[in-house]
């Protein structure tokens, strides 16, 4: 027995320096029991502060037999966790907790309680929650970092965060979630970083002023509009199916923005400044629209492009015609045109653009010489149906007249060239001859 403790402390990194000291078992496969029965008697733990347990094997976690009152810092990230609470002090100096890659489905009231509220960092992220509700974590009130992401979550209460007024940063990526509560977000009053995206969610909620980045990535959100963010600085929109366009005076509220990144959005063809205008976002200096379905350039994107140190514009299907000669004519000491590959015409196929000459860079245009050339055989054509109809209405009913009978009967006269006066001579003649 103990040649196996022994084994799993071999080497086992205890650190105490002053106030602070700290005991690394990561990566040791060990088991709860392992823990609690034989590990915790050969190590002082009361005066621990930090303890990292990540990618062990526990599958529960009690803090009762461990003495771990100034633990400020636990991490049992990757390991098989089903449950875990912190039941045995009134209070708890815990401001470090990461429970991520594990398989809880739920937080007890027993795990994030009152006990625990000096709680700052939480990482749940990686594991099965499937309910966020309003008692989760309402007592983790001086939480700055609150990370959710990767939880098939199926239901979020409106008022989970009600009293995180201290939330900096919060991830809720990859929830599952179609609809997020318009007000979820109202009571963040210092959020900064915001992520919900991989998220089928079709409308935006409400975003708090104070964000400065924010990740709408992989949702399917059909346009990024009614977006007011004053601070905002960096803003990813990668990887959305729905977004067709985009006009950079939409995000002419942006005043702050630096990064701007539109990664591999399948269906976005068209990307412009319309009206022109050369005042909008003045402080971006990253732009990316790599991997996207763009084939041209409007030369209006002309005065940002030339201000922004990177821009990214690699793996778009380019056709390169006249339309892109703006491009190339822009100093090359940007990456601009030097990372486009053209995909279109023929002859450009797989060329660098900065690498054709801009006589080589020909739109399809028809001549004045083909041009007069149509428009002659049209009229042709049009004058000569013209007399075809004029001929067939005096010539076409006369080859052919059907007249009735007074008894139903019909008489037939083909090729007629009488009089109409004569015709009705014969007919009267016709009947009378009957009577
Ligand atoms: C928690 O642990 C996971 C897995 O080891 C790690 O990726 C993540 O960055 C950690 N979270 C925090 C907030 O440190
Ligand atoms: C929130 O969820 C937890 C865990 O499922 C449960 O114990 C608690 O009672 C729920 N709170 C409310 C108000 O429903
Ligand atoms: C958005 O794209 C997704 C994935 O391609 C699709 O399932 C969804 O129906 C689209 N939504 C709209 C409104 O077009
Ligand atoms: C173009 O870039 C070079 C350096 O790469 C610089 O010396 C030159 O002044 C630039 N020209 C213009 C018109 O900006």
């Amino acid at each position: 027995m103990w040649s196996g403790v022994l084994t799993i402390l071999a080497g086992v990194i205890i650190a105490v320096d002053g106030s602070t000291s700290e005991i690394d078992l990561s990566y040791r496969h060990i088991k709860k029991e392992d823990f609690f029965v034989k590990i915790q008697h050969t190590l002082n733990f009361h005066e621990l502060t930090e303890l990292n347990l990540k990618g062990n094997e526990f599958d529960s976690f009690l803090d009762c037999s461990a003495k771990l009152d100034h633990l400020k810092s636990l991490d049992l990230a990757e390991n098989q966790l089903q449950r875990f609470f912190f039941l045995c002090n009134d209070e708890y100096a815990l401001e470090y907790l990461n429970i991520s890659h594990n398989h809880l489905e739920y937080i007890d009231d027993q795990a994030l309680n009152q006990r625990t509220n000096k709680l700052k960092v939480v990482d749940i992220s990686h594991n099965r929650i499937s309910v966020i509700n309003e008692t989760m974590i309402e007592h983790m009130k001086v939480l700055e970092f609150l990370s959710m992401a990767h939880n098939p979550v199926i239901d979020i209460h409106e008022k989970a965060f009600l009293t995180q007024k201290n939330l900096k940063h919060l991830d809720l990526a990859n929830i599952g979630a179609e609809v997020i509560p318009n007000s979820l977000f109202r009571p963040l009053t210092n959020l900064t970083f915001l992520n919900i995206s991989f998220n089928p969610i079709t409308n935006i909620p409400f975003l708090p002023s104070s964000l400065l980045e924010l990740d709408l990535s992989g949702t399917f959100i059909l346009y990024p509009d009614n977006i007011i963010l004053p601070q905002l600085a960096r803003f990813h929109l990668n990887f959305m199916p729905n977004i067709t366009g985009i006009v950079l005076n939409d995000f002419e509220n942006f005043t702050m923005l630096e990064v701007l990144s539109m990664e591999r959005c399948p269906i976005l063809s068209e990307f412009r400044v319309w009206p022109p205008n050369n005042r909008i976002l003045p402080r971006l200096h990253h732009l990316s629209v790599k991997g996207c379905d763009l084939e041209t350039l409007n030369d209006d994107l002309r005065p940002i492009m030339q201000r922004i140190a990177l821009v990214d514009l690699q793996n778009n299907p380019w056709h390169c015609d006249c339309r892109m000669q703006w491009v190339n004519r822009l100093n090359l000491s940007s990456e601009l045109s030097r990372e486009i590959t053209c995909n279109t015409p023929e002859q450009h196929h797989g060329r660098l653009l900065s690498q054709i000459p801009n006589h080589d860079l020909v739109c399809l245009e028809i001549s004045t010489t083909t041009y007069t050339a149509i428009w002659a055989s049209m009229s042709v054509i049009l004058i000569f149906l013209i007399l075809t109809g004029v001929w067939l209405f005096w010539r076409g009913p006369l080859r052919h007249w059907r007249l009735p009978k007074r008894n139903g009967d019909t008489v037939s006269y083909k090729n007629v060239v009488e009089s109409s006066n004569d015709l009705i001579r014969i007919l009267v003649t016709d009947d009378r001859a009957e009577e």
